[in-house]
């Protein structure tokens, strides 16, 4: 298994600074009781001689509130539609996916619904009942059938977020109960994770007023989750995280810093220009470029099945399970 270069490692103290600061987790019984659920799930389909794989794929941007009752919060750029559509080809791949999604950000299934409003799906009928329209139908059907079968089958539990608090807490919790299950795993870390944060006991408790004057706020750094990850709460799971840069010409370098750091198996680095037209897929063993087909193909597409690949022969080395 591949070591994790320790001197990376952000200070035990300020992990433990960020989750103290932070306000505890709302619904946190429901979650665990939800993911342990959802794991017994799994554990009996692999005792009855069908082994599935999990992964967690994170989706969305967090967000990192100024006020404690909060009106205004400093967000990330991520639609969610990577973490979505992945999520889609992972579960037809024959994984279990936990979902841990921002809310109100893309949803697997439903990533073709129109921006705008999902009422043009809808008619009304002579006696006002509701009904897809007919150029919608075939599209909704399938969507309801997929989504359906992979609730029904246990292959999908979402788990929604708002801000960085959240979305540290949860995957914590996901990861400790993968490894306390002795599920190794995969982390598929697509979502776009604050860096900087206000502490809780530090923030404004009502709104900030205007009337103060300009606003002058110091902001603590998050510190990087992906080392406690690999190093602490999942130590045998398969990791990817992505690299976002707007720069593409310090891209290749920071991703392969994020492999080196962060012990990472796999680092997908994207530039904000071109991020749904192509990736670059870092491993230890070098770099590929996917791109996309064409514009009715889906780039996720193609990762996920190059995923499934790279996953495979990781777990066949010796000593390596599910
Ligand atoms: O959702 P879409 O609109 O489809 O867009 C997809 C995407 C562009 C958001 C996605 O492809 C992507 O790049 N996601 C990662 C964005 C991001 O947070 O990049 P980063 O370079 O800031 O962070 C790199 C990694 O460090 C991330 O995997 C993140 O999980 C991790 N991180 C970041 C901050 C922090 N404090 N701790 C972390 O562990």
């Amino acid at each position: 298994m591949d070591s994790i270069n320790g001197s990376e490692a952000p200070q035990e103290s300020d992990v433990k600074s960020f989750f103290d600061s932070a306000p505890p987790l709302r619904d946190g019984d429901l979650i665990c009781r939800k993911l342990k659920e959802f794991m017994d799930g799994i554990a009996r389909s692999s005792e009855s001689g069908s082994p599935v794989r999990v992964v967690c794929v994170t989706s969305g941007g967090t967000t990192v509130p100024l006020e404690q009752r909060c009106v205004r919060y400093i967000d990330n750029f991520s639609s969610g539609y990577r973490g979505a559509a992945s999520t889609e080809y992972f579960v037809k791949a024959g994984y279990a996916v936990i979902f841990v999604y921002r809310r109100g950000s893309c949803q697997p299934y439903c990533s073709y619904l129109p921006q705008d409003s999902f009422l043009e799906f809808f008619d009304l009928t002579e006696d006002s009942s509701i009904q897809v329209c007919q150029s919608h139908a075939t599209v909704v059907k399938k969507a309801i059938r997929d989504y359906r079968k992979a609730v029904d089958e246990g292959l999908l539990l979402k788990l929604p977020f708002t801000t960085i608090f959240e979305y540290l807490q949860i995957l914590k919790l996901v990861a400790t109960s993968m490894s306390c299950t002795g599920t190794h795993g995969m982390f598929y870390l697509a979502a776009a994770v604050s860096d900087f944060y206000v502490p809780w006991e530090s923030m404004a408790e009502h709104k900030i007023q205007s009337a103060v004057g300009p606003l002058d706020m110091r902001l603590t750094q998050v510190p990087k989750m992906l080392s406690v990850l690999r190093r602490e709460w999942a130590p045998s799971a398969f990791c990817i995280s992505f690299k976002l840069e707007t720069d593409p010409d310090i891209l290749l370098q920071k991703a392969d810093a994020a492999m080196r750091k962060y012990g990472m198996h796999v680092v997908i680095a994207n530039a904000l220009a071109t991020y749904k037209e192509e990736v670059i897929f870092v491993t230890k063993g070098g770099r590929t470029t996917v791109r996309r087909h064409n514009k009715d193909s889906d780039l996720e597409e193609q990762l996920t099945d190059l995923l499934v690949e790279t996953h495979s022969e990781y777990i066949k080395q010796p000593g390596v399970e599910l």
